[in-house]
């Protein structure tokens, strides 16, 4: 796979899950590069189709191309209920569409958003599948940035074997949120939810990349062209 075909099924997906837009919708805004591609098919929808919505969304990154494609935004002080988030993932459980998120740093306000979302559908290529979580990717944690040796600490106890996530310029990457994140290789995840209770209760963690039960389907792009995959499990 090469980086233009790629970028070719992560559009195929992204333009997949705009068709799914409804007039008058609220709706998720993820973040990554093919939540980029769902957002400016998103801009060209609206303009083309006159509809009425508002978009909640997951970064800064994401509120700023937004805004540039013209879409109207809003926040959880005018919505308790989103309709629809679109995001991507770092990896896809083939059958549960658990995923894990995260690698763009956006972890937290995009767990926000996916949990009051009434349907959450995730666009990738098929890069993104994966039989176990955890098989080609750490799961990112966001930890709190006092007492953040500690916190590692914790993540190691349980298996995490934590590494602090660097910027650019080989200083701490900071979140949005103004936190750390500490990548965590548990390795292929058996029982994802036994690890997900474990991240729950480390103190100093604010939030885990491990998403279970979030999302209710996914739209791959790959060589065979487009495929929707519905949660089959728990
Ligand atoms: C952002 O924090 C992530 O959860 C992204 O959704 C994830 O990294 C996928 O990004 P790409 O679409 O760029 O692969």
């Amino acid at each position: 796979m090469n980086a233009g075909e790629q970028n070719k099924w992560k559009k195929a997906a992204a333009d997949a899950a705009a068709a799914l837009v409804e007039d008058g919708m609220v709706l998720g805004l993820g973040t990554g590069s093919t939540a980029d591609l769902f957002i400016e098919a998103l801009g060209r929808r609206l303009a083309a189709d006159g509809l009425r919505i508002t978009g909640i969304p997951t970064s800064r990154r994401t509120e700023e191309l937004a805004r540039a494609s013209g879409i109207p935004l809003s926040s959880f002080a005018e919505h308790a209920q989103i309709d629809l988030t679109v995001d991507g993932a770092d990896e896809i459980e083939r059958g549960t569409i658990c995923l894990i998120k995260g690698h763009g740093g956006a972890l937290l306000r995009e767990k926000i958003v996916a949990a009051a979302s009434q349907r959450m559908v995730v666009i990738a290529d098929e890069s993104k599948l994966v039989d176990r979580l955890g098989s080609l990717v750490a799961v990112p944690v966001e930890v709190v940035r006092f007492g953040w040796q500690a916190t590692a600490r914790r993540l190691e106890k349980i298996g995490g074997n934590p590494s602090l996530r660097l910027g650019k310029d080989n200083t701490p990457y900071i979140t949005d949120g103004g936190n750390f994140i500490m990548d965590c290789a548990f390795g292929p995840i058996g029982e994802p939810k036994e690890v997900a209770h474990r991240l729950d209760h480390v103190v100093g963690a604010v939030e885990h990349g491990l998403f279970l039960g979030y999302a209710s389907e996914a739209i791959v792009g790959g060589r065979s062209g487009l495929k929707t995959y519905r949660r089959t499990g728990s």
